[in-house]
């Protein structure tokens, strides 16, 4: 795993949207892998500031966002598919019939899971992939278990990703108790991958996955399989 440490939020953000438009300069019908959460909004605003200086353009690319909470509708501000309009879609050339997230009004969420999955790969798969990490060293809403499904699939969400997940909601009653979630193999199929990780509770759950075992009770750890994945986070995230 290739390790990126800047010392604020605001490098890491710009490294990470670097990353994403060299990715996107060098194959503009790329496919994204994108990731909601705290952790990638200054990467989404840094992204804006470098399609309005005509650093980066989206027009020809395709984006997969990894996860939605479940059942959930899209107009739901709290909804992945709103977070995706408003930090970045509705501010960059990209065309909105090309940005995917699961759907979260699904009647059947099992079937979910597998129309998505089956539209990533028709998608031709992944080309980079943006993750964030969960304190509990969950990516995406796999959450720390003795098993893990590799497919996109629904998913209960544990006491303490709710809780964690509570302070965007009115209050912890509204927030959802399930997700739909792309799983460790969907996530393992992409070409690239940047995980982002910022400030101290997530230090843990870093640390833990640097350790270089395969721990599905620490999904993050998985990623220790994958060939090209760049870490990039603050160095209080990490013990450098
Ligand atoms: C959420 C999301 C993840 C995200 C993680 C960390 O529950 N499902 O995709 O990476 O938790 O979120 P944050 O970046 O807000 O700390």
């Amino acid at each position: 795993m290739k390790i990126i440490i800047c010392k604020t939020y605001d490098e890491m953000s710009s490294a990470a949207a670097k990353l994403v438009a060299e990715q996107l300069n060098e194959k503009p019908t790329s496919v994204l892998g994108l990731a909601t959460g705290s952790t990638p909004e200054g990467m989404y605003a840094e992204l804006i500031e470098m399609y309005r200086n005509n650093a980066v353009s989206f027009a020809q690319a395709t984006s997969v966002n990894l996860d939605e909470y479940y059942p959930i509708e899209p107009t739901n501000d709290q909804s992945y598919r709103y977070f995706m309009n408003t930090k970045l879609f509705d501010h960059v050339n990209i065309d909105k019939e090309k940005t995917f997230v699961p759907n979260g009004m699904a009647n059947d969420p099992d079937t979910e899971g597998i129309r998505y999955e089956a539209l990533i790969e028709r998608l031709g798969g992944v080309d980079l992939q943006i993750l964030g990490i969960g304190r509990n060293g969950h990516i995406g809403f796999n959450e720390p278990a003795d098993r893990l499904i590799p497919g996109t699939h629904v998913t209960a969400l544990t006491a303490g990703t709710i809780e964690a997940n509570s302070r965007f909601f009115a209050s912890e009653a509204d927030v959802p108790r399930m997700a739909l979630t792309m799983g460790i193999g969907s996530i393992l199929k992409a070409k690239k991958i940047v995980l982002m990780a910022a400030g101290a509770e997530k230090k843990e759950a870093v640390m833990r996955m640097l350790e270089g075992f395969i721990d599905t009770n620490c999904p993050a750890s998985l990623l220790n399989l994958h060939p090209d994945v760049t870490l990039i986070c603050t160095k209080d995230a990490i013990n450098a």
